[in-house]
């Protein structure tokens, strides 16, 4: 098959990714993607960096045995704790923190910035070290959200929207401090969420999507590298997953706005 006729691949611990699925088929709607999940062994941000560099090789080399063209680790975990250059040898890999901090610099007027992620990627310093790395001024403000993981996994809909906006606000108090105009969601789960961090944080904050920045950043690399689809519409997405599991499928399809289930499969991960 022609270099930029195949697909992109995507992982994530779980159903997070998908985030980045949705601004690749709005971006580039013409490309076909594979999607892995590993909801079989989510949550990966509660784990040490050995666990998950095991677990993001396995993804990896699935993706590629499918013959992807490019691969985005659209997890801000694995993208925390792998070494994205040393990755980058064969084929394009994208993980998901460069391109936030830009966008976050570029949107930030008073240099105070804050960050939520998982547990693992919060400890890294991963967005804080590049954030300074591009101004040194910049002031940066983390809050481990490792709970948001488990109530999106976990079908964030079947719970009343009250108890959900409470564990929200309780966990990004830890801001109302600090002045922040920038908030990065640097878990791609979070998007699933946005709304509601959005009322939480007020209209003054600029919420960025570590997923969508990633995915613009993907485009620019495709197009360098010659190897993004001629195709202006009709890309689809394949979905693997590690188990068979409900609630990915009602999540994916709810934030897609398309049915996954009639397009996904499960597959053992640890023959990988
Ligand atoms: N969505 C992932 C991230 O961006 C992983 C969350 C998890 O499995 O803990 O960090």
């Amino acid at each position: 098959m022609s270099s930029n006729l195949r697909p992109i691949g995507v992982f994530d611990s779980g159903v997070g990714g998908i985030t980045a699925v949705k601004e690749i088929h709005d971006l580039m709607p013409g490309e076909d993607i594979i999607y892995f999940g590993d909801v079989g062994r989510v949550p990966y941000g509660n784990k040490s960096s050995d666990i998950i560099l095991k677990y993001a090789s396995q993804d990896i080399s699935f993706l590629k045995s499918l013959g992807v063209k490019m691969i985005i680790a659209a997890c801000g975990t694995v993208s925390s704790i792998i070494n994205i250059q040393s990755l980058n040898k064969d084929l394009p890999f994208i993980g998901v923190i460069n391109s936030a901090c830009i966008a976050a610099i570029n949107s930030t007027k008073n240099k105070k910035i804050g960050v939520i992620g998982t547990e693992t990627t919060i400890k890294s310093n991963s967005y804080s070290k590049c954030i300074k790395s591009i101004n040194k001024e910049a002031q940066v403000y983390q809050k481990a959200c490792q709970v948001f993981v488990s109530l999106i996994e976990n079908d964030i809909s079947s719970l009343p929207y009250d108890i959900v906006y409470g564990i929200v606000k309780e966990n990004l108090s830890y801001f109302n401090e600090f002045n922040i105009d920038v908030l990065i969601l640097g878990c791609t789960h979070y998007p699933i969420i946005e709304p509601i961090i959005s009322e939480v944080m007020g209209p003054e904050v600029k919420l960025i999507n570590s997923g969508k920045e990633a995915v613009k950043y993907a485009e620019s690399v495709l197009k360098n590298q010659n190897l993004k689809s001629s195709g202006t519409f009709g890309g689809k997405c394949s979905f693997f997953v590690s188990a068979g599991a409900k609630t990915f499928f009602e999540t994916a399809s709810r934030f897609l706005g398309y049915n996954v289930v009639g397009n996904a499969r499960e597959v053992n991960i640890g023959l990988y």
